[in-house]
Parts: C-alpha cells; sequence; structure tokens
C-alpha cells in the first residue's frame, strides 16, 4: 500500500509462513507501524483516524439497527420507537449512530479545513484531496438517505423538497426533471417505495465509502503527510516512524473527540436533531419550516439564495436551476483546489494574506450555515446572496491572485529547523539530534 519499504521481519515460524504467502502483516507493518511520519504533526491530525474510527462505528451500528428496522411506510417510524424502548440497548445503539453522523460530519470539516490552511492539497496530493471531496459526496448521500429512514415528518418533507430539485432541469428540457424526480421517487409522489429504495442504497453506499476511503489512505501512504510547515521529509531527522509516535497522539486525540461523542449520546441525544421528526409523516400536513441537519445547512443556503433576484440580476425562471447548479458547484469546485491555488508555499502559516481570507472562508461557511437555518425571506436571503458570492470569490479569486501577489514569509530550511530551531539549539544539553525515521 505504500511507496515506503516495510522493514517487517517475522519473529515466528507461523508469521514467516504467512508473509511467503499473503504478506498482510508486512502491509500493515509498512503502512502503520514504521511509515516515516514528520515529527511536527499537531492534533489536527488526529482527525484522519477519528474518521476511521467514525466510519466503523456508523457501519457497525447501522447494521444492529438493520436487525430490528422495518423500511415501510406503515411501520418505519413505530420500528425506531420499540428499538429505542423496546430492544435491549437499542436506545444506545440509535443514539450513537444517529450522534454517529453529525460527530462525522464535524469531523470531516475539521479535517477538510486542516486541509485547506496547511495546503494540504497542493501537489503531490491531488489525488488524495480529490478521494476526499468523492468521500464528502458519498458521505452526503449517505446521510440524506439515512436521514429518510425514521420518517418523521422532516424525514419526508426533506426528501420531498430535495429530491425535487431536480424538476429544476425542465427549464432546460421540458419533462426531463419531472421524470428523473418521478424515477427517483418510484411514483408520483415520496411514498413507501421511495423510503425502500433509500433504505437499500443507505446500506450499500457505507461499504463504498469504505472502498473509497482504503484508495485515499493508499494515496495518502504514496504521496506521504503533509505537516504544519507544508516541507517536504527530506533529512530523516525530519521524521518519526508512525508507531508509537502518531498512533499514541492520535489516540489522545480519539479519547477527547469520544468525550464529546459520549456527551451527546448520553446526556442530550436530541438536541441535533429536530423535534418535528418525532411526529410520524404527514403528506397532507407541511411542517412551517423545513431545514435538513445542520451539517447541510451551508449548502442549503446557497440553494435558497437563488430567488427571483439575485444582489439584483433577475433570474426568473431559471431561480431553481441556479441554486441547484451552485449548490453542487459549492462542493465540486472544491475539487479543483489543488489548481486554483497559485501559491509556491503549501502552508498558511507561511502566508500573511492568504490566512486572512482562510479565516474569513471558514467565517463565511459558518454565516451560512447560520443562514441556512433562517427563513428565507427578508434580509436573510440578502445576506445569503452575499456570502454565496464570499465562498466562490474564495476560490476562484482568492485562491489564484493571493499566491500570485503575495510575499511568502522565509520558510524553514527543514522540519527539523522548524522545530528545534537552527543547528538543534532547542534541543537540551547532551540529548541528541532527533529520533531517525528506521
Ligand atoms: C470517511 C472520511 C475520511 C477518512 C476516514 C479519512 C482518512 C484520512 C486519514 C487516516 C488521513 C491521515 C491522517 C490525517 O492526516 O489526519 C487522511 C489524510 C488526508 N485527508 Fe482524509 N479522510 C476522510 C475524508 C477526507 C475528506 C472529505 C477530505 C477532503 C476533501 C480529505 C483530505 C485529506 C488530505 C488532503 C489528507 C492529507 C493530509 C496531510 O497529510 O496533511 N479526507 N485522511
Amino acid at each position: 500500500m505504500s511507496g515506503h519499504t516495510s522493514s517487517y521481519v517475522p519473529t515466528s515460524r507461523w508469521g514467516k509462513w504467512w508473509d511467503e504467502r499473503l504478506p498482510v502483516a508486512r502491509l500493515m507493518h509498512g503502512s502503520f507501524v514504521d511509515f516515516p511520519t514528520p515529527r511536527n504533526l499537531n492534533y489536527l491530525w488526529t482527525f484522519g483516524g477519528i474518521l476511521s474510527f467514525c466510519l466503523v462505528a456508523q457501519i457497525v451500528t447501522g447494521v444492529i439497527l438493520a436487525m430490528h428496522y422495518q423500511p415501510s411506510a406503515a411501520e418505519a417510524f413505530n420500528s425506531i420507537e420499540s428499538i429505542r424502548r423496546d430492544v435491549n440497548y437499542g436506545w444506545m445503539i440509535r443514539n450513537f449512530h444517529s450522534v454517529g453522523a453529525s460527530m462525522f460530519f464535524l469531523a470531516v470539516y475539521i479535517h477538510m479545513f486542516r486541509g485547506f490552511y496547511y495546503g494540504s492539497y497542493k501537489a503531490p496530493r491531488e489525488v488524495l484531496w480529490i478521494l476526499g471531496v468523492v468521500i464528502l459526496l458519498v458521505m452526503m448521500a449517505t446521510a440524506f438517505m439515512g436521514y429518510t429512514l425514521p420518517w418523521g415528518q422532516m424525514s419526508f418533507w426533506g426528501v420531498t423538497v430535495i429530491t425535487n430539485l431536480f424538476s429544476a432541469l425542465d427549464t432546460i428540457y421540458n419533462g426531463l426533471g419531472t421524470a428523473i424526480v418521478e424515477w427517483l421517487w418510484g411514483g408520483y409522489s415520496v411514498s413507501g417505495v421511495t423510503l425502500n429504495r433509500f433504505y437499500s442504497l443507505h446500506y450499500l453506499l457505507p461499504f463504498v465509502l469504505t472502498g473509497v476511503v482504503v484508495l485515499h489512505i493508499w494515496a495518502l501512504h504514496t504521496a506521504g503527510q503533509n505537516n504544519p510547515t507544508g516541507l517536504d521529509i527530506r533529512e530523516p531527522s525530519d521524521s518519526v516512524p508512525m508507531h508509537p509516535y502518531a498512533t499514541s497522539k492520535d489516540a489522545v486525540g480519539l479519547f477527547a473527540f469520544l468525550i464529546l461523542f459520549a456527551w451527546f449520546v448520553f446526556f442530550v441525544p436530541d438536541y441535533l436533531g429536530h423535534p418535528d421528526n418525532y411526529v410520524v409523516a404527514n403528506p397532507l400536513v407541511t411542517p412551517p419550516h423545513i431545514v435538513p441537519e445542520w451539517y447541510f445547512l451551508p449548502f442549503y443556503a446557497i440553494l435558497r439564495a437563488f430567488t427571483s433576484s439575485f444582489l439584483g440580476i433577475p433570474l426568473g425562471q431559471y431561480a431553481k436551476l441556479c441554486g441547484v447548479v451552485a449548490m453542487f458547484s459549492a462542493v465540486l469546485i472544491t475539487a479543483f483546489s489543488p489548481w486554483l491555488d497559485t501559491s509556491r508555499v503549501r502552508s498558511a502559516k507561511y502566508r500573511p494574506i492568504f490566512k486572512w481570507f482562510f479565516w474569513f472562508f471558514a467565517f463565511t461557511c459558518v454565516a451560512l450555515g447560520y443562514l441556512g437555518s433562517k427563513p428565507a425571506e427578508g434580509v436573510y436571503v440578502t445576506w445569503a446572496q452575499i456570502f454565496t458570492v464570499c465562498y466562490f470569490l474564495y476560490f476562484l479569486v482568492v485562491m489564484p491572485i493571493v499566491g500570485l501577489l503575495e510575499t511568502p514569509k522565509k520558510l524553514p530550511r527543514s522540519i527539523t529547523e522548524a522545530v528545534l530551531g537552527r543547528n538543534g539549539a532547542a534541543l537540551p544539553s547532551g540529548a541528541t539530534a532527533a529520533p531517525q525515521a528506521r
């Protein structure tokens, strides 16, 4: 799995027997034990491991839930209640899975913003980054379909609104959008048929996700890890073996993350959900305010920013189509970051101007999230339009232009120098320079 050669030596006859036939232990050792890891990784680099944990936790809890869940319009809602009340520890498994979706997105957003800040998308990690964007898309599809399954009011109306978006294609070719929507629904409205197919795909997609994650980690081990300086590993003292240095840090990061996770699961399991989803789906009653889960809110704000007029530009019948295109583009544009960012320097630590734009971009995403939770009217729409423009300007103007105009700060000569100072000055007297990567 990696470009690095494993130093694995089987210690038993049994180990040697396997190593000559199926060297899985050698592969694991080379990838996760003696793999050269930059010596200066901070706690933001523990989120890859945290995400791997979240993926496994979602699959394990999901498989158990599926043993008790009934994917039909008549029984879905009650089966979730029965899992919470009647199944042994069902409440815990269900809370773990529903809170787990939020924690998964929290971790993935931190992981992505870490990549944006330290320029982890830049060469040679372009494929690694694009695989990350594919992961995000698959996660979004999985979460969207999963939210339909409890068959509450918000499940039903959320799926109605979002699948209906495809009808915007009718403005390009009459009947095309409606045909797609009916094909997705499996009928002329959202029904038990839709629920059943979403359940099937919700079960399948996490395994597709696992496959893409394996490729993501393979690409990571081929290009090697970035680090806070953005410099490559040049000298042996720049790196340490992954185990125990990075693995123990990962364990601490995961433990801290689990405290937050457990707090939600055991104390406020419904805090991140919507009260309307505890009312059984009713196709005859529309909730006053349809909102998705928090992790979709920035994209939802972009979608709804396109009303009949966008910052004074009349959109007329194309408003909905523009909103749908902008919403999907907001995710897809991140995949082009490696080519949009023209700077020679990776890490924003050494990019005095870009750094401010990065923080403004982070603020823009939070602001869009807030606006997505508000009704699409009045001043909220105007602000959503302004921040939508800011969002795209970051990629289309800031990344290409700031990279050309900015003078980066002086970079350290190596990772070792960034950690220890020149000539290892930060070392206590008598200590040796640095642990060597094997
Ligand atoms: C299920 C979701 C994901 C899993 C399990 C996962 C896993 C990992 C792991 C284990 C690492 C190495 C440890 C670390 O750097 O934190 C990593 C690195 C990385 N991931 Fe992900 N990842 C996921 C999603 C994403 C997404 C959505 C993106 C971006 C769109 C992304 C971009 C990257 C990049 C650029 C690196 C290299 C970072 C560096 O070396 O600085 N990942 N990922």
